[in-house]
């Protein structure tokens, strides 16, 4: 049997004056991913609960949320109440992320806990169980259009191997410079969900692109 693949598109590639358009131009994609930042975290500033709000009134995809943000216990619950499909906040955020993660699926929402590429994966390892996502962040968390570091891929293989050996079904996420070459890589090493953010809103046919790099994932996918 072969792991299912999930391609979900990053709006901070998008042209934010027609966001509308932009969601129809992926409606191919498993979900939007979408990246909330604060300044703080990251040296960047995005878009909050008026936005996300907003998206889910003219959108049939789940919403990815991808917190970027240092007051996640604060924030990522207020996310969660808004029915958005799943809340990643960043392990390096939070001194209780089992705690918050257990919030998060009362509310109802998919937990997921992000690591930056400096942070190990092992102590995390451990508590995999307590949530749907894992996000090993393959490029500096903040901006689009970086390189893929194929240094964060060891993180996947552990992660997928706890996962596989416990009979886990957590979803592990990639995000930061995945296009139809590096996808491939991030599938070898155990990735399931894929964000992709410019090769998807840079590409003349988004919906042909998203199914590209679905087809290419599913090619390098491991038989389980
Ligand atoms: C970066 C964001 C990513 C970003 C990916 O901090 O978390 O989601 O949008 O963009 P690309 O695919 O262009 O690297
Ligand atoms: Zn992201």
């Amino acid at each position: 049997m072969t792991m299912p693949v999930r391609i979900n598109p990053s709006i901070l590639a998008a042209d934010f004056a027609h966001l509308a358009t932009e969601l129809d131009r992926i409606s191919s994609a498993d979900a939007v991913h979408v990246d909330v930042m604060d300044n703080h975290f990251v040296p960047n500033l995005t878009f909050g609960i008026p936005v996300v709000e907003r998206l889910l009134q003219v959108t049939e995809l789940p919403l990815d949320m991808h917190l970027m943000i240092t007051d996640v216990d604060r924030w990522a619950p207020t996310f969660a109440e808004l029915g958005v499909f799943s809340v990643t906040f960043h392990a390096e955020a939070t001194d209780e992320p089992v705690a918050l993660a257990r919030r998060l699926r009362q509310i109802g929402a998919r937990a997921g806990i992000a690591i930056k590429p400096g942070t190990p994966v092992e102590p995390y390892l451990d508590v995999l169980a307590e949530f749907d996502q894992l996000l090993v962040m393959t490029v500096e968390p903040g901006f689009g259009g970086q390189s893929f570091m194929p240094e964060t891929m060891s993180k996947l293989v552990a992660a997928r191997e706890v996962a596989s050996r416990s009979g886990l079904d957590v979803w592990l996420q990639v995000d930061g410079g995945i296009n139809e070459q590096t996808i491939e890589v991030a599938a070898r090493a155990g990735a399931d969900t894929f964000v992709a953010g410019s090769s998807v809103f840079g590409a003349d046919d988004a919906g042909a692109q998203v199914q590209l790099l679905r087809q290419r994932a599913l090619e390098h996918t491991h038989v389980a």
